[in-house]
């Protein structure tokens, strides 16, 4: 185990703090919903979601200012693995699969999510993927609770994926969260059960497998932030906060059309 590795215990006034924060995240997700539509740019929908949080959450967009990062939403379509930009002059086209990673701060506080939106009609083997990676993070999130190992939770992600001949990204991980976006443990979305850290009541932390349909390499474009699959194919991610409970798991961000 890494020496000095501090992970937070989150207690039950700050877990209430991170279910507000985890609730507005997941309101932006399902805000944006009706906007994801052939010929709308990702520009838009970035704004659309900045808007949203700013004037009517009350709260702050964390991705803003981040290490650098000068947008509200991350926007990865296709061979795009993670941190796309949003940009005016990338328009959403029918048969696109997109995902959206925001993250909310309030009262301090963090709650990170991203889903996949299928944009119109998409090919079979785009839904498949989509479908496929949100059963990994089902999967995975059921195995959390108190006694169960971090290597169990990656254990389930690579299981599935791999027996739909997918591969895991290893290069990105999950993360603990609080008042901290990225803090310890690091969620390896890829393990052996048993192994790993002990998960213990009070913790918070994101799963958030990215899943490709071709090998697992990546590669980051010229702009320091767009992560693609190296063979080009496509790759899809779904991500859920959670808080660790005394006999099982709270899905901070859950959405009202998820039955979690
Ligand atoms: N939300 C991402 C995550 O899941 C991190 C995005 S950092 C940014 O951890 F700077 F690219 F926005
Ligand atoms: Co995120
Ligand atoms: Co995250």
């Amino acid at each position: 185990m890494k020496k000095n590795m501090k992970i937070s215990i989150k207690n039950q006034s700050e877990i209430q703090k991170m279910r507000i924060a985890g609730k507005l995240a997941s309101e932006v997700l399902e805000m944006i919903e009706p906007y994801v539509i052939p010929g709308v740019s990702t520009e838009e929908l970035d704004r659309r979601c900045y808007e949203h949080i700013v004037n009517v959450q009350k709260a702050i967009p964390a991705n803003v200012g981040y290490r650098g990062f000068q947008k509200t939403i991350c926007s990865s379509i296709n061979q795009v693995i993670c941190h796309g930009i949003p940009d005016t002059n990338r328009i959403l086209k029918e048969g696109d699969i997109l995902n959206i990673d925001v993250t909310v701060i309030k009262d301090g506080w963090h709650g990170d999510t991203s889903k996949m939106y299928m944009v119109g009609k998409c090919q079979p083997h785009n839904q498949r993927l989509v479908k496929v990676t949100q059963e990994c993070l089902y999967k995975a999130i059921e195995v959390v609770g108190p006694g169960a190992y971090l290597g169990d939770i990656g254990h389930a992600i690579q299981q599935h994926a791999e027996s739909n001949y997918y591969s895991v990204v290893e290069d990105y991980c999950g993360h603990g969260i609080g008042n901290v976006y990225h803090e310890e443990p690091q969620i390896l979305h890829y393990g052996k059960p048993g192994r790993g850290l002990e998960i213990l009541e009070g913790m918070c932390f994101t799963i958030e497998p990215m899943i490709n349909q071709g090998s697992k390499y990546c590669k980051t474009l010229q702009d320091g932030w767009t992560v693609e699959t190296k063979d080009g194919r496509n790759s899809a991610q779904w991500e859920h906060t959670l808080a660790v409970t005394s006999n099982g798991v709270e899905v901070l961000t859950k959405r009202h059309e998820e039955s979690i």
